[in-house]
């Protein structure tokens, strides 16, 4: 039997009540011998197909189980229970998989998000994964339309690369060399000349030196792809796999840079709020739960959708790093030595600490620092007048800290060799970047966006392994 189903998303809408319609989903749950709760992915909400008293046979009623796939073909009607307009009343029903009760991890309670990511083949099947998945889409296809509405050349940069673009040393490498014989040269290194690619390469941890390529022909270009940083940062916002969008634009500077970022900001994360209510509103109610185990005064100010709208409604703070470690500095949280790491001098990289007291605490509301000391940042970001700073800026959101990391590139060679030089980055290795700024250069800027901090942002997600289907952590690379 393979009759044409239609989609629940569609039948929830549908008044056609008398109308013979098939639906096939998995059973979420069956109470009473007689509800059936069946969801088939098409929208966060399930249909209820009725089973009328011994119309069905008693074995297949037994098969019923949660997780259990079904084919029913019935009458759609107007529904009389809580919550729903129309459900179906059951004429055929036929088990298309069976669902071992006994085996299957899911049942129909209340699992913790730690028990589901060890299920992560099955946790889409659960209404806060479907939740956050479908968001995670929505968010993917609106960075898509927001770049494509203004013109940017989408691009795909290499994911195997020979180098190290934000020259942090944090790499997976890339070898089909043997672990047990490896090739040695005459000083007994590695001798990658005998290698796949006949030199030394690694997962790439970024698209940017590529994406300034691009950006050099196309004016505006981004990018959108996994990145690898082999970091081995065991928190709840880091990933050795992730995703980021990288837009890079010539004739852009700083401030151009960072309303590009906010306007995109604002642009993706209404654009979730419009087209996925369902899912935040199920996601706000989820985290109002969530919070109710926590003392009253660690709980948010704002709920989910709160939260969102807010961040839609107020410009970003902008200010210079400089700035923010006066702010610091003269915290009461810094002189009550509430800080892990104390604030003292200038010149120190901000922990995740200082930018959470920045955002949550002093300014309440997303914040973009600029103008960093050039020792804690890139090789690629132009030098400031001052000779100390560069034109840097980090984008902080609530709960998220660092969101966005960019910069104005630096466009002048002499500066841009000395500085690599001072850093120890080979020039000969990145001999094509430097052509750029030998070959026509103009200033330009770009940023990265680590999709995943942003989906945590909109879903209110708290751990990264939540937000993306397999996540690869140290010591987990599981499915
Ligand atoms: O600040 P980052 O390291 O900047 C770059 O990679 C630049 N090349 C971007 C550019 O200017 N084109 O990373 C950018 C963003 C961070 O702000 C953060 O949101 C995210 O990527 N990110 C991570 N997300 C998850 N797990 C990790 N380990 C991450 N590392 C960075
Ligand atoms: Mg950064």
């Amino acid at each position: 039997m393979s009759e044409k189903r239609t989609k629940i998303e569609e039948l929830l809408k549908s008044t056609e009540f008398g109308k013979t319609v098939t639906v096939k989903g998995w059973v979420r749950t069956f109470r009473n011998n007689q509800f059936i709760a069946i969801n088939d992915g098409s929208c966060l909400n399930g249909i209820q197909a009725v089973v009328e008293l011994n119309s069905l046979d008693e074995g297949i009623l037994k098969r019923l189980n949660t997780g259990a796939s079904v084919s029913i073909t019935g009458e759609l009607a107007a529904s009389l229970g809580k919550g729903q307009k129309v459900e179906v009343k059951v004429k055929t029903l036929e088990i298309l998989g069976d669902c071992d009760a006994e085996k299957y991890p899911l049942q129909p309670k209340k699992h913790s998000l730690e028990f589901l990511r060890e299920k992560a083949h099955l946790r889409f099947r659960t209404t806060t994964f479907s939740a956050v998945f479908k968001v995670r889409h929505v968010l993917a296809f609106a960075i898509h339309q927001f770049f494509n509405d203004r013109g940017f050349v989408y691009m795909h940069t290499p994911i195997i690369t020979a180098s190290d673009a934000e020259g942090a040393g944090e790499m997976f490498k890339v070898t089909t060399l043997p672990f047990d014989k490896t090739p040695r040269d005459e000083q007994g290194a590695v001798d990658f000349k005998e290698d796949f690619f006949g030199k030394a390469t690694n997962l790439t941890v970024s698209g940017q030196l590529e994406a300034e390529l691009g950006a050099m022909a196309f004016g505006s270009v981004y990018t959108f792809g996994p990145t690898f940083r082999a970091e081995n940062s065991n928190t709840a916002r880091h990933a050795a796999e992730f995703w980021m969008i990288e837009p890079e634009v010539a004739f852009n500077d700083l401030d151009d840079n960072m309303q590009l970022a906010e306007d995109m900001l604002k642009y993706v994360i209404r654009y979730a709020t419009e087209r996925c209510p369902d899912e935040l509103e199920f996601l706000k109610n989820r985290l109002l739960e969530e919070e109710k185990q926590k003392p009253q005064d660690e709980r948010a100010e704002l709920d989910l959708l709160a939260k969102l709208q807010f961040c839609l409604d107020n410009d970003f703070q902008r200010l210079t790093y400089t700035e923010a470690i006066d702010i610091l500095r003269n915290s009461n949280h810094n002189k009550k030595k509430k800080f892990k790491y104390i604030i003292d001098s200038w010149g120190a990289d901000l922990q995740s600490e200082h930018e959470r007291y920045l955002v949550e605490k002093h300014f309440k509301k997303p914040v973009i620092l600029t103008d960093y000391p050039k020792e804690i940042k890139a090789f690629y970001m132009r030098e400031n007048e001052d000779g100390k700073t560069v034109r840097a800026m980090d984008i902080l959101f609530p709960g998220i800290g660092e969101i966005i990391g960019g910069s104005q590139r630096e466009e002048r060679l002499g500066h841009l060799e000395k500085r690599m030089q001072e850093m120890h980055i080979p020039a000969e290795d990145l001999c094509w970047y430097l052509d750029t700024r030998r070959f026509g250069t103009v200033p330009h800027a770009g940023f990265g966006l680590g999709f995943e901090r942003l989906i945590m942002f909109v879903t209110g997600m708290g751990n990264i392994r939540d937000v993306i289907p397999f996540p690869r952590t140290p010591k987990n690379a599981e499915f």
